[in-house]
């Protein structure tokens, strides 16, 4: 099996890479649009055919590249089927394998940062999108967003994995990669220990966090599974520009 975690440093989001050695299948989950180049690249290098992009969620941060990989490589779209989204190719559901080549993910409906949230077990690593990220959480304040929810997504859903399990999340603004289910049980400020559902509530009820400055074009493009719209003000253009786009292209 082969394994890679990729940064996307303008909206901090962690992409992850897994091939099949032996069909030469692979599945990236949650690929940005900008990072397009580098994705195609690094699946061509280590020699493996993009089988399927697969979504966490509806993304509010950054676009997702699942479209334009599809019109790129010929790969599939795999989204929660909770979302409904008419771009999709496979609808994931709770309970239902999805596999690629010799590649198993279980999906876990995880909801509370979106509704329609999903984080993926692999053997001993789980890919926790926003639901769970090392010592926090994604926010609760939009896209049908609820701290009660979360708190059971994570506390009995993700926290009732194996205390070894790897712990990779959607995204680190503080150059962190990974983590586990028995530290973040010790050690998630908002999630771990004996913090109550009430505790929590509160601490996500006072977060004070700005509105998020792309959320407006990132949902309606993300519902479409990835179109930059054509309607971007400038200081917002780095979010679909490909890394290797020069500046004036
Ligand atoms: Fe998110």
């Amino acid at each position: 099996m082969i394994f890679r975690q990729l940064f996307e440093p303008i909206s901090s989001t962690y992409t992850y890479l897994l091939g099949c050695e032996e069909t030469g299948q692979a599945v990236l989950i949650d690929p940005v649009i900008v990072a397009i180049d580098r994705d195609v690249a690094e699946v061509n290098r280590l020699g493996l055919t993009l089988a399927y992009t697969l979504e966490t969620h509806i993304h509010a941060d950054h676009i997702t590249a699942g479209l334009e990989l599809k019109k790129k490589v010929g790969s599939k779209i795999a989204a929660p089927a909770y979302d409904r989204l008419p771009c999709s190719d496979f609808g994931i559901e709770e309970g239902k394998p999805f596999q690629v080549g010799g590649i198993t993910l279980q999906p876990f409906h995880t909801p509370g940062h979106t509704d329609g949230h999903f984080a993926y077990l692999f053997g001993d690593r789980v890919f926790t999108g926003d639901a769970l990220l090392i010592e926090g959480c994604g926010r609760t304040d939009f896209q049908n967003g609820d701290a009660d929810a979360l708190y059971k997504s994570v506390r009995e859903k993700l926290f009732s994995l194996p205390d070894d399990v790897l712990v990779y999340p959607g995204h680190d603004y503080d150059d962190r990669h990974v983590s586990s289910i028995a530290q973040e049980k010790k050690r998630n400020p908002r999630l771990g220990k004996e913090r109550t559902l009430e505790e929590f509530k509160n601490i996500m009820a006072n977060l004070k966090l700005p509105y998020p400055m792309f959320i407006d074009y990132a949902v309606p493009g993300n519902k479409q599974c990835g179109v930059c719209p054509c309607d971007l003000p400038e200081n917002l253009e780095k979010y679909c520009q490909h890394m290797s786009d020069s500046p004036q292209g």
